[in-house]
């Protein structure tokens, strides 16, 4: 009988950056992912080489119509930078461990910063469509965790600490700048929860209780993993539709999703701007 031997994470991870470095030699420092309507953040950048997904090895395909689905690898703000336009999400039907998958790559292509965008539902009264809010916390209402499993020590430890996850000096200074600049922004807590529906309202008032500012399916396992391998994040959402006090509650679609975040992304661009520079 012959044994097959598995293929470890790390020589997924190495087979990976193995790939990409074949078609870049650029040492990028950081890694941004783009969220829902968000895109255009590529646009913005001296790109040196786009690679679509579907030839990195290991990565998974988006199959969601708002995101594209490549590695931009390039310079913005004069900062070598590497950023997923598209990015996975649980609802898809991806394990935790695709979704993040990337964020391992990104690590072991040497950045030292991981930038999130993401459009997310308001639970606090005070914010209003299109602010934007600096992330301080989250509360993980996933039902899995990209760190379940065999921990493989040479990527992060088993029990990660969570206390100093979000990186409070970046905030504090983007803040500052929107301040300045007349730029409506917070900072706040992100809840998760899987999704792809959107929430009933006891659930709203749930997560207005519970100590969360805004909601949204995405970000918190990347952040985890990000967690995981010692790596920074700055997490910036856009808020695209207000859910709290419930009496207020519309219905939302998709496109009201996107409409909202694209008016907001110029913002959103300016503040990613200046933090890398
Ligand atoms: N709930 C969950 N995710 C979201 C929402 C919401 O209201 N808005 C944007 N992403």
């Amino acid at each position: 009988m012959q044994l097959v031997k598995e293929i470890t994470l790390l020589q997924k991870i190495e087979e990976a950056v193995k790939a990409i470095r074949d078609s870049s030699a650029l040492e990028v420092k950081i890694g941004i992912i783009l969220g829902t309507g968000l895109g255009k953040l590529a646009d913005e950048m001296e790109v040196e080489v786009e690679i679509p997904y579907e030839t990195i090895p290991y990565f998974a395909v988006s199959t969601v119509e708002s995101h594209a689905g490549k590695l931009v690898i390039g310079k913005l703000a004069g900062q070598p930078i590497v950023a997923m336009a598209g990015r996975f999400h649980y609802y898809e039907g991806y394990s935790m461990q695709e979704i993040t998958f990337p964020v391992r790559v990104m690590r072991f292509l040497g950045i030292e910063r991981l930038i999130i965008s993401n459009a997310a539902g308001s639970v606090n009264p005070a914010y209003q469509i299109g602010d934007l809010v600096f992330i301080r916390d989250h509360i993980n209402l996933h039902p899995d965790n990209p760190l379940r499993g065999v921990n493989e020590d040479r990527l992060g430890p088993r029990f990660p600490d969570m206390l100093s996850t979000y990186d409070n000096d970046w905030n504090e200074r983007a803040l500052g700048y929107c301040k300045e600049e007349g730029i409506p922004a917070h900072s706040g807590v992100y809840a998760v929860l899987a999704g792809p529906n959107l929430e009933t309202p006891a659930e709203y008032r749930y997560l207005h209780i519970i100590g969360a500012d805004l909601v949204g399916m995405s970000t918190v396992p990347e952040v985890l993993v990000a967690k995981h391998m010692d790596l920074p994040v700055f997490v910036v959402s856009v808020v695209s539709n207000r859910c709290y006090p419930i009496e207020q509650l519309s219905e939302t679609s998709i496109e009201d999703v996107i409409d909202a975040v694209q008016l907001a992304e110029p913002h959103l661009t300016r503040v990613v701007k200046y933090m890398i520079s």
